[in-house]
């Protein structure tokens, strides 16, 4: 009964964008991650030229290269690693999202990408060894194994996304552990690339750590008005498709220009927080904003005056926080754990943790979190 009349509820509320000619908002799924395919979604940035030149000419030559791509939380990092795993369909890649805190960690998950493509040999030995090895932290002879087996395919690209949960919580020991680690798999690798994406304070403590091994770097900027509208008009488009055949509709619709570059200028170019106010307006125009109206930046600044900062993303935060108390009551949760829950990267779900501590619903619990006096949240 609950589910039905939920199920009831997400069909009514997918109606009201009907009168944007619209099937349902298209902006629900934000994390690039959800994503099926961002190919249809993706707006050329100057970013793109610089990675489209470096990809393509390293793989062209056969040759062996390390990449970074930086930029803040939500710049669209994880949205160009998909891209290139898009675009690059022949050649074998391999994502891993860094979701470990320990050189460990991400040798396990190495690992565990490497058995998915069947390159790993199941012999009790060699597993017995490999284990061995983590377990006494010999690292570099595990970066040599793992450069042989990804050396068994052509040619290969190894994506390690979102490595600041390793680096940022690192020691200077571990961080030279790390160092050696990649040093070893690059010089045993004679060909294929390695792409690490990751914010910018990250990029620069490892940057110290792997001055010998040539790198390039593409910085994922801001967008400008211009992107900003044709990521919101790709999207509007994939979710008319059919539908306005017989009008000819603004692709940005039922936004005004204005309204986008407003929403813009308060998300200071960051993509995620662009789609999450064209999200929550979209969502909230549906009752307010008359049929045939077009949404105008005054009902932006209406929604989200200025001097309310970012408190309009309080009802997000409200559900998580319930979320978060059914799931785990009294005792004390990991990001990683909350991650699962909530499927998102840990980058985002960190964010809403911190947040929620910053409204004393949670506190710190050493590495992890807890809900604040549990009993009188109930
Ligand atoms: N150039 C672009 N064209 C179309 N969509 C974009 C572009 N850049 C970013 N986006 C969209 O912005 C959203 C955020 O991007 P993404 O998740 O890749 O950010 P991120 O840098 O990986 O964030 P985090 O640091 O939290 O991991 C995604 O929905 C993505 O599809
Ligand atoms: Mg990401």
């Amino acid at each position: 009964m609950l589910m039905m009349n939920s199920a009831r509820k997400a069909g009514i509320t997918e109606l009201g964008y009907l009168k944007w000619l619209l099937r349902k908002n298209p902006f629900s799924s934000i994390s690039s991650e959800a994503l099926s395919k961002v190919l249809p979604l993706h707006v050329d940035t100057e970013a793109d030229k610089n990675l489209a030149g470096i990809v393509r000419s390293t793989v062209e030559r056969g040759a062996k290269g390390m990449l970074f791509i930086v930029g803040e939380f939500g710049s669209g990092k994880t949205h160009r690693l998909k891209l290139i795993s898009e675009l690059a369909e022949k050649t074998p890649c391999y994502y891993i999202k860094v979701d470990v805190e320990s050189l460990g960690g991400l040798v396990r998950r190495i690992y565990e990408r490497i058995e998915e493509e069947g390159l790993l040999s199941k012999i009790g030995t060699a597993l017995k060894l490999r284990e061995e090895r983590i377990i006494h932290d010999n690292y570099e002879d595990l970066a040599e194994d793992i450069a042989s087996l990804l050396s068994q395919k052509e040619y290969f690209i190894l994506m390690l996304d979102e490595i600041e949960n390793l680096v940022q919580r690192s020691s200077r020991r571990e961080l030279e552990r790390l160092s050696l680690f990649l040093h070893r798999l690059y010089s045993r690798m004679e060909k294929g690339m390695i792409i690490m994406a990751c914010v910018p304070r990250a990029f620069n403590i490892l940057n110290s750590y792997i001055r010998d091994i040539p790198y390039s770097k593409v910085v994922v900027k801001r967008i400008s008005n211009e992107e900003a509208e044709l990521i919101l008009s790709r999207r509007l488009q994939l979710c008319r498709e059919g539908m306005t055949r017989r009008i000819s509709l603004d692709s940005l619709y039922p936004f005004k220009r204005e309204t986008v570059h407003k929403m813009n200028e308060i998300a200071e170019g960051n993509p995620r927080k662009l789609l999450r106010y064209a999200r929550m307006l979209l969502a909230s125009s549906v009752a307010s904003v008359l049929e045939g109206n077009a949404i105008g930046p005054e009902f932006l600044l209406k929604e989200f005056p200025p001097t309310k900062g970012s408190d309009h993303i309080k009802s997000d935060y409200d559900g998580v926080f319930k979320t978060i108390k059914n799931k785990f009551g009294e005792r004390s949760f990991s990001i990683i754990e909350a991650s699962k829950i909530f499927n998102l990267p840990i980058t985002e779900t960190k964010e809403l943790l911190e947040r929620l501590v910053e409204e004393n619903k949670l506190v710190r619990d050493g590495l992890k979190y807890k809900v604040v006096a549990y009993s009188h949240n109930l």
